[in-house]
Parts: structure tokens; sequence; C-alpha cells
């Protein structure tokens, strides 16, 4: 049958290849490159490991980096409603790259809509 867990249907490497297409927009994003580290690799690294669990999969974050206080860890950086935006046009252009589709990615994408809204911590500025 089809499988229930989320990380499972996606599998390791197809996540894995997910997110690194996924850094590789943000990198030369104009609204997003600004505001992340010129190195992505451990920002990838602890990417992959939050998605792995956020999916269902095991909580590989969380053992080594604590409770994901996501929000909290965001208030750093101003995270603007057009920021959350950039960085969802990232991630849909990165699923369109590795192939997801159907409902396992819209329903995927919905959730991380959700999550990205919850982030915004500061309004676009009127400049
Ligand atoms: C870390 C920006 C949404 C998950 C970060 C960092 C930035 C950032 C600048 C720090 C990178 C670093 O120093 O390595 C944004 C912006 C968002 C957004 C602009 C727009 C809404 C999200 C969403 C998720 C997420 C929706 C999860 C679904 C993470 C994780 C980290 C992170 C897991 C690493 C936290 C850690 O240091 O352990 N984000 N983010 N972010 N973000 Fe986001």
């Amino acid at each position: 049958g089809k499988p229930i867990i989320p990380y499972e249907e996606i599998g390791a490497e197809r996540l894995s290849q997910l997110i690194d297409a996924f850094y590789a927009r943000v990198a030369k994003h104009p609204k997003l490159q600004p505001i992340f580290p010129e190195d992505l690799t451990e920002t990838a690294r602890k990417q992959k490991q939050f998605m792995t669990q956020y999916l269902g999969g095991p909580n590989i974050y969380s053992e080594e980096h604590g409770h994901p206080r996501l929000r909290a860890r965001h208030h750093p950086f101003p995270i603007t409603p057009d920021r959350a935006q950039a960085w969802l046009e990232c991630m849909s252009e990165a699923m369109d790259e590795v192939g997801l589709e159907g409902k396992f990615r819209e329903v995927f994408f919905q959730r991380l809509v959700l999550t990205a809204h919850h982030m915004v911590n500061e309004q676009d500025s009127e400049e």
C-alpha cells in the first residue's frame, strides 16, 4: 500500500535533493541572500535534519539541536511578508526541479505556507 509517513513517501535522497535545490535558489535571491550566511552548507544540513522530522521521519534535528523553537530561532533575522513569499517561491521552484507533484506536493507545500507565515516577525518596509 501507500506509505503513510510523508518522509517515507519522499525518501531521504529526494528530500536531500529538494533542500539543495532550494538553497541554490536562496543563495541567488536578492531578498533572501542578504540575511543568509554566505556558506549555506551548515544551514542545508540542519534543514535536512529538520525536514526529516517535520515529515514524520526520525527526530534527528532535535537530537542534535534540541526543540526546534523555529519562530524563536528566526528572531535574529528580519522576516517580512515579502521574504516569506520569496522563501516559498524558492521552495516551489525547487519542488518543480526535483519533480514533486500531486497530492503529496500540495499538502507539503500548504504546510510550508503556514509555517512560513508563522515566521514573519517584521513588516515590509515602505522603501
Ligand atoms: C534557519 C530564514 C522560513 C526552517 C534560517 C536562517 C535564516 C532563515 C536566515 C539562518 C540560517 C543560518 O544561520 O544557518 C528564513 C526565512 C523564512 C524562513 C526568510 C521565510 C518565511 C522557514 C520555514 C522553515 C524554516 C518555513 C521550516 C519549515 C529553518 C531551520 C533553520 C532555519 C530548520 C535552521 C535553524 C538552526 O539554526 O538550527 N532560516 N526561514 N525556515 N530555518 Fe528558516
